[in-house]
């Protein structure tokens, strides 16, 4: 539906079937209130894994008329210690549809882990994916069909991950997290004037004790009203010992002039329709 916003993410509810992985999908109108919609993937071990893992499922809807799947899941797959580091796809014709399992692979030959997601101006789709033996994370843009990983955009060598991507006033603005599993550290941020680089150096995007406010970048979602923009960083809060029970921060950035910020989390508001928002103060 035009207008309407879908959130897709791991569902780890306590009480699915263990065997299975689910994804769920939620929909809103304002970014505020979310609805439940379905739980969109219910999916056994793919590739008789044993212990397998999906993680960070990411969906790109298709504007191409002709094209055989109008929406393409992507997701991190993983087997027992994280070392099979491919990714899988699956598709539907309806965005909160129950999504079928395609197949699995290595984007451009690459281990991938963390996977994230972009969208650019000219409606192009990325993958931004982690590769640990190159030492740094790969920006891939995905096929017409969206099928698979064409070719390589960018490769950025820092030892970084869930790569966040946004495209603000003529800047590419890339965050990422430093490699400390489960545990919040300083992220970091880099502009680029094209995709393809080159980035500047890394900077904090928060005080650095604050560990980014305890959470580790995910994405950046742009939200352009008509009378501005606003940037929200969607960061995740993991809790190692109850992953189901994760949860996220969700703040506008400060960003401009080559720069971005992450203020201290507090209540704000947001108006999709004029894409302002405001931090509440406390009165
Ligand atoms: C490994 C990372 O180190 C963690 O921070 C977290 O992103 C997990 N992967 C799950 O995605």
């Amino acid at each position: 539906m035009k207008d309407t916003y879908y959130w897709f993410g791991e569902d780890r509810t306590p009480s699915n079937d263990p065997k299975k992985r689910y994804v769920a999908c939620y929909s809103s109108q304002d970014l505020v209130h979310w609805k439940f919609r379905n739980q969109v993937l219910k999916q056994s071990d793919p590739d008789h894994l044993g212990n397998w893992i999906l993680e960070r499922p990411k969906v790109f809807y298709n504007k191409v008329s002709k094209v055989s799947h109008k929406f393409v899941m992507y997701m991190h797959l993983d087997g027992p210690g994280y070392k099979l580091a491919r990714v899988a796809i699956a598709v539907s014709d309806q965005v909160d549809g129950d999504y079928t399992y395609v197949r699995s692979f290595r984007p451009l030959d690459h281990e991938s882990r963390d996977i994230g997601q972009f969208i650019d101006d000219d409606g192009a789709a990325y993958l931004i994916f982690k590769s640990r033996p190159t030492g740094g994370f790969f920006i891939g843009k995905l096929s017409d069909d969206y099928m698979s990983v064409e070719r390589e955009a960018s490769f950025v060598h820092a030892p970084l991950e869930g790569g966040a991507l946004v495209h603000y006033q003529g800047l590419y603005y890339l965050i990422g997290s430093h490699l400390t599993g489960w545990a919040p550290n300083p992220n970091v941020y880099a502009t680029a004037k094209s995709l393809e680089g080159p980035w500047t150096e890394f900077k904090d995007i928060a005080p650095p004790e604050t560990k980014t406010y305890s959470s580790q970048s995910s994405m950046l979602i742009k939200v352009i009203g008509e009378k501005a923009t606003t940037v929200i960083y969607v960061g995740d809060r993991w809790k190692p010992k109850a992953l189901w029970d994760s949860r996220y921060i969700w703040m506008p950035l400060e960003i401009g002039g080559g720069a971005t910020i992450l203020p201290e989390p507090k209540p704000w508001s947001l108006d999709v329709r004029s894409g302002k928002s405001s931090i509440l103060s406390a009165k």
